[in-house]
């Protein structure tokens, strides 16, 4: 059969603006007539993609399937020599990204709204990465916005719908599709980098040594079990929520304290001694044990520290180390201990993508549950995952007559590096203008410097100076490229920090978040809570910024 190429009239749609994270919106936008084919049609025309090879893959969210089919549509009549595309769609993002190093593709389409909440009342998202495997920069962003704006027409050719679950080549027309196993490669991926044999013998001979992986119904069930399950052998009950659904099962796919509540209550009720979780995508993780909440801040630091020991990947030496700035400095310290070059960048995985390309980046990480390495160019959740039961079971070999669990590890870098206590306050959909107007507040400090030097009473007793405010902007040191105004910081004279951000991922309104840091090397504070160790502190964060005054709220949403 054969058919025509159809040119298909059309009018740009205002905002179709693609961030990092690509086009996220409600689903019923993308629902609109010719909405979703002038993205897709915008995207081919930007990036130069006839005769080229592109992978697709999404995280299984409502709307994955037809746009699957869409994309076949206008590819093939764009000229897209080849797909290749995860069973059923899908793919993880992580292993999209894998997909696209291993097959030295072009591209890719990734469909995902990351962590928010998915179905037909809510988010679904478009985004295209580059050949390394990483999400398009911001000139390539740019450029198919730009071409959203004047889009007249854009071209399909019909055929039958490709059957999705039949793993094997066929055809779209005269374009070549392949449909692949979303799982495998990744695995393999995860096999050559992990001691999977120490982490066996270890789970095997530590019976009371449970484990429990939460999919949240997101994507990355099917690669959980495969890891868990399939090759560590692990028994049923140790994973549960992994069958993807198109709504996530009403929840909302975040990893943490808040979101991820089937984790934690099913850790604490059942004594389990690692618990984990990741997001909608794959991308992010959280890593939780009974009692014991780690710090996406801490585990980078303590991945960081045991790679080169126990992790094969690592074995011949770190290249570097890099955390994003509201970052605790916990990484920051394993660095200088290691002699390693380290990084602090703007928030966004794309700017240690660049450090990684440019061969000075191993392993780095974010306070948004964002952990990962030069394996790929995005962040990893079930890598991170693994990397903790790595370190696990070379810490527990290491002491044949206690059991070693996520608390004595978190005890121990305290002990060798000290304790950075740090916790991010949300404040989600308050107006954009009474945000505007603290950070404006705020700058006016920063400029005048008024702020420096005045001592701040907290109810606990402590004091706090500042000794230095200030916006923080960054060079890349690879494209020199400069990004300004990536948060406010405040810094006291302990050396504790506050830094203040808007948010570049909300939908609705503005969300204003708030980050607090505290560092310790005074042991009898390494087992308390993190919101005792940090009390003081935030109540001088509050009162600087006068926070609650400009927002009008009493409480943030979220605390992570
Ligand atoms: C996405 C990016 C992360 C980034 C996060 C920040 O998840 O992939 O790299 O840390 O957004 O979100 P925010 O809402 O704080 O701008
Ligand atoms: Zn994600």
């Amino acid at each position: 059969m054969s058919a025509q190429v159809k040119e298909i009239p059309t009018k740009p749609y205002d905002g179709q603006k693609p961030g990092t994270s690509g086009l996220r919106k409600r689903v019923k936008v993308f629902q609109q007539e010719h909405y979703t084919e002038n993205f897709i049609q915008a995207i081919l025309d930007s990036v130069d993609a006839k005769g080229q090879t592109l992978v697709i893959g999404g995280d299984g969210r409502y709307l994955v399937p037809e746009t699957v089919q869409t994309i076949l549509k206008i590819g093939s009549a764009h000229g897209v020599a080849k797909f290749l595309i995860g069973r059923n769609g899908i793919l993880s993002t992580p292993a999209a990204s894998n997909v696209i190093r291993k097959y030295k593709a072009y591209g890719g389409i990734i469909l995902t709204a990351s962590h928010n909440p998915g179905g037909p009342n809510n988010d679904f998202g478009i985004k295209y990465n580059m050949s390394n495997g990483g999400p398009a920069p911001e000139n390539v962003t740019e450029k198919i916005f730009k071409r959203t704006k004047e889009i007249t027409t854009y071209k399909t050719l019909e055929y039958p719908p490709v059957d999705l679950s039949k793993i094997g080549a066929t055809k779209y027309g005269p374009t070549d599709v392949e449909i692949i196993d979303s799982v495998s490669d990744y695995l393999g991926l995860l096999e050559g980098i992990f001691d999977f044999a120490l982490i066996k013998n270890f789970l095997d001979s530590t019976l009371d040594f449970r484990v429990l992986f939460d999919g949240l119904h997101g994507v990355t069930g099917p690669y959980a079990r495969a890891i868990l399950v399939d090759t560590l052998k692990l028994p049923e009950s140790s994973v549960q929520n992994c069958v993807p659904l198109p709504d996530f099962g009403g929840g909302h796919p975040d990893p943490n304290l808040t979101y991820a509540h089937s984790l934690v209550e099913a850790v604490e009720k059942n004594n389990i001694q690692f618990g984990a979780a990741s997001d909608g995508d794959g991308d992010r993780n959280m890593i939780y044990g009974k009692g014991a909440f780690v710090t996406p801040s801490d585990s980078v630091a303590i991945i960081a520290d045991w790679a080169q020991e126990c992790i094969p990947y690592f074995k011949s030496g770190l290249k570097g180390l890099a955390r994003s700035m509201p970052t605790s400095a916990a990484i920051d310290y394993v660095a200088e201990k290691k002699g390693v070059e380290h990084f602090e960048v703007p928030t966004g995985w794309k700017f240690f993508s660049n450090l990684m390309d440019a061969g000075r980046l191993s392993i780095c990480g974010e306070e948004s549950f964002g952990t990962g390495s030069d394996h790929i160019r995005e962040k990893d959740g079930v890598w991170a995952i693994v990397a903790w039961l790595n370190i696990l079971a070379a810490a527990n070999k290491k002491s044949p007559n206690k059991v070693i669990g996520i608390k004595e590890i978190l005890l121990d870098h305290y002990e060798k590096y000290g304790r950075s206590f740090f916790s991010r306050y949300d404040y989600e959909e308050v107006s954009s203008e009474a945000a505007g107007k603290m950070v404006d507040a705020l700058n006016k400090h920063i400029v005048e410097g008024s702020l420096v030097g005045k001592e701040l009473k907290a109810t606990t007793g402590e004091s706090f100076t500042v000794s230095e405010t200030k916006n923080f902007d960054y060079t890349d040191p690879i494209d020199k490229s400069v990004s300004k105004n990536q948060g406010q910081i405040v810094r006291f004279s302990d050396g504790s920090r506050v830094v203040f951000r808007l948010s570049g991922t909300g939908s609705q309104g503005a969300t204003v978040r708030m980050y607090v840091e505290k560092y310790t090397k005074d042991a009898s504070q390494f087992t308390k809570e993190t919101g005792e160790g940090l009390k003081g502190l935030i109540e001088v964060a509050l009162t600087i910024s006068k926070l609650k005054e400009f927002l009008g709220v009493e409480k943030p949403t979220v605390i992570t």
